[in-house]
C-alpha cells in the first residue's frame, strides 16, 4: 500500500500548515451549516490531524482510511477519535453523518471513474438527509509550471525526496518517493523507495458522477479566487448536498 512506508514522513512534513488551512476552508464553507456537536466523518483521514482539530471543537468525529500505518499515527494524534480501517469505496458504518469531509487530494487518489462513482455512492449512503459532502480536488494547473521539479524534506536523521511525474493525456500523477534514513551511529543509511499515485479529473466529470450518485446540489469554490488562500491556488472545493 502506497502510504505504508511514507506515513511517518507524511505526518511530519506534508501536513505542516495544511490542517490549519483546511480547517479555515471548513470554517468558511461547512461548519457554520452544521448543528453543534454534529457527527462528522473524516474520510481518507490519513494521520488524523484534521480529525483532531474537529474533535477539539467538540464535533463527534470518526475517521476512515485504508492505510493501517496512517491510522496508527492518527490514533496518537487524535486519541478521542474513533478510527476505522476500511476502503472508502465500500465502507459501512453503523451511524449516519451530518457531514463527510475528505481533504488534501484524497479524492485524486481514486484512479478510475468507476472508483470515483463507488466513492460518491458510499458517501451518499453515509450521509443524513440534507448532509454535506465536502472535498477538494488538486487541479491540473498544479502541474503547469514547476510540477516536475519535485521537492525534498531533510532533517538530521533522514532525507525524503519526492519527484512527481504527470502524464497529461491520462491525467495520471505519480509521486516517486525516495527516503534515506540514518541507521545507528556508523553513518549507514537505509534507502526506501515508494510511490503515491493520483489522477486529475476535470470538474465536469466530477459533477456528472456526483449527480449520478444523487448529489443534485453542488457548489464549486476556488481555493484562491474565492477563498483567497494562496496555498490553495490550484485547489477546488466541492460542497455537495445529499437531498
Ligand atoms: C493525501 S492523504 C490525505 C490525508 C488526510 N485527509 C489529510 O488531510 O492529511 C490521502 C489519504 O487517502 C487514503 N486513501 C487513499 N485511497 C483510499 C481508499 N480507497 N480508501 C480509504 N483511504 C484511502 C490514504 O491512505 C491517505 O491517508
Amino acid at each position: 500500500m502506497s502510504y505504508a512506508k511514507f506515513a511517518k514522513y507524511y505526518d511530519r512534513y506534508w501536513t505542516k500548515d495544511a490542517p490549519a488551512l483546511f480547517e479555515m476552508a471548513l470554517n468558511r464553507l461547512v461548519l457554520p451549516l452544521l448543528p453543534e456537536k454534529a457527527d462528522i466523518l473524516d474520510l481518507c483521514c490519513g494521520t488524523g490531524q484534521l480529525s483532531a482539530r474537529l474533535s477539539h471543537r467538540r464535533f463527534n468525529v470518526i475517521g476512515v482510511d485504508n492505510s493501517r500505518e496512517m491510522l496508527d499515527i492518527a490514533e496518537k494524534n487524535a486519541p478521542d477519535v474513533l478510527f476505522s480501517l476500511q476502503d472508502a469505496e465500500t465502507f459501512s458504518l453503523s451511524q449516519k453523518f451530518s457531514a463527510v469531509v475528505s481533504v488534501f487530494d484524497s479524492v485524486n487518489h481514486f484512479l478510475s471513474e468507476e472508483s470515483l462513482l463507488n466513492l460518491f455512492n458510499s458517501v451518499m449512503k453515509a450521509l443524513k438527509d440534507g448532509g454535506i459532502f465536502f472535498f477538494d480536488i488538486n487541479g491540473i494547473n498544479a502541474f503547469d509550471d514547476d510540477w516536475d521539479e519535485g521537492f525534498s524534506m531533510v532533517d538530521c536523521s533522514s532525507a525524503c525526496i519526492v519527484k512527481p511525474l504527470f502524464e497529461p493525456v491520462t491525467g495520471d500523477i505519480v509521486y516517486n518517493i525516495i527516503i534515506f534514513e540514518v541507521k545507528g551511529s556508523g553513518g549507514d543509511y537505509l534507502r526506501t523507495d515508494t510511490q503515491v499515485q493520483e489522477r486529475f479529473y476535470p470538474n465536469e466529470l466530477i459533477l456528472s458522477l456526483l449527480r449520478e450518485s444523487g448529489f443534485n446540489e453542488v457548489q464549486i469554490v476556488d481555493g484562491y479566487a474565492d477563498l483567497k488562500i494562496k496555498a490553495f491556488k490550484c485547489r477546488q472545493f466541492f460542497l455537495a448536498k445529499a437531498n
